[in-house]
């Protein structure tokens, strides 16, 4: 019988949502419960394609918006043989952003429509699960000044927010609304039972391919 493969686990969110910590926590959290469990992040900057995608989030390099859509999206595929390779090995992958930010940022620029910026990333890895970390503008704020890289400010936020709320409408989509306004602990202990919630499904189905 071949061995279980890993679950795909993506957590989304606007900026100062808490994404990067709680992903920490339910790595740590996943493996104290003795199932292995790794983390990625995207866009993933180590990689050649990643070093564009930086440079241009620190403002270093200007690139033409499809341009960097389509960067973005390489830089995803790029990683998909070894997240395939992980998730047969049972491994269980928990990802800080995937093409839901991929779209949501692009979409919130002039001119492109959510339609245009799924395509490339049609066909990924799906995960199955999407836990979109939920805070209203007006909350984030209250946790301190945006940073100072391309698209850290409150009104790109704002439209980048909205957008997430039109895609979060596909029921293609395992999404879950966490609420993360409550602290540290009350969110990741939100995030731990929807996680734990998914693996006997994911375990007992191949790996979805996303948006088809
Ligand atoms: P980070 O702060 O999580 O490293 O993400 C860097 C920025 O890149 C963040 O503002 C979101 C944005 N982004 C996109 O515009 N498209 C994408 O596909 C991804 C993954 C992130
Ligand atoms: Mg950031």
């Amino acid at each position: 019988m071949a061995s279980k493969r890993g679950a795909l686990i993506v957590l989304e969110g606007v900026d100062r949502a808490g994404k990067t910590t709680q992903c920490n926590k339910l790595v740590q959290a996943l493996i104290e419960r003795g199932r292995p469990a790794e983390l990625m992040r995207f866009p993933d900057r180590s990689t050649t394609i990643g070093q564009l995608i930086s440079a241009y989030l620190e403002k270093k390099s200007d690139l033409e918006d499809h341009t960097v859509h389509l960067l973005f999206s390489a830089n995803r595929w790029e990683l998909v043989p070894v997240m395939k390779k992980k998730l047969e090995q049972g491994i269980t992958l928990v990802v800080d952003r995937y093409a839901f930010s991929g779209v949501a940022f692009t979409s919130a620029k002039p001119g492109f429509s959510l339609d245009w910026c799924m395509k490339p990333d049609e066909g990924l890895p799906k995960p199955d699960l999407v836990m979109f970390l939920q805070l209203n503008p007006a909350e984030a704020a209250l946790r301190g000044q945006f940073g100072t890289e391309r698209y850290e400010t409150s009104a790109f936020q704002k439209a980048v927010h909205e957008r997430f709320q039109q895609l979060m409408k596909d029921s293609s989509v395992n999404w879950k609304v966490i609420d993360a306004s409550q602290n540290i602990e009350g969110v990741h202990n939100d995030i731990t039972t929807h996680s734990l919630n998914v693996f006997n499904e994911a375990q007992n189905t191949p790996l979805g391919e996303l948006w088809r």
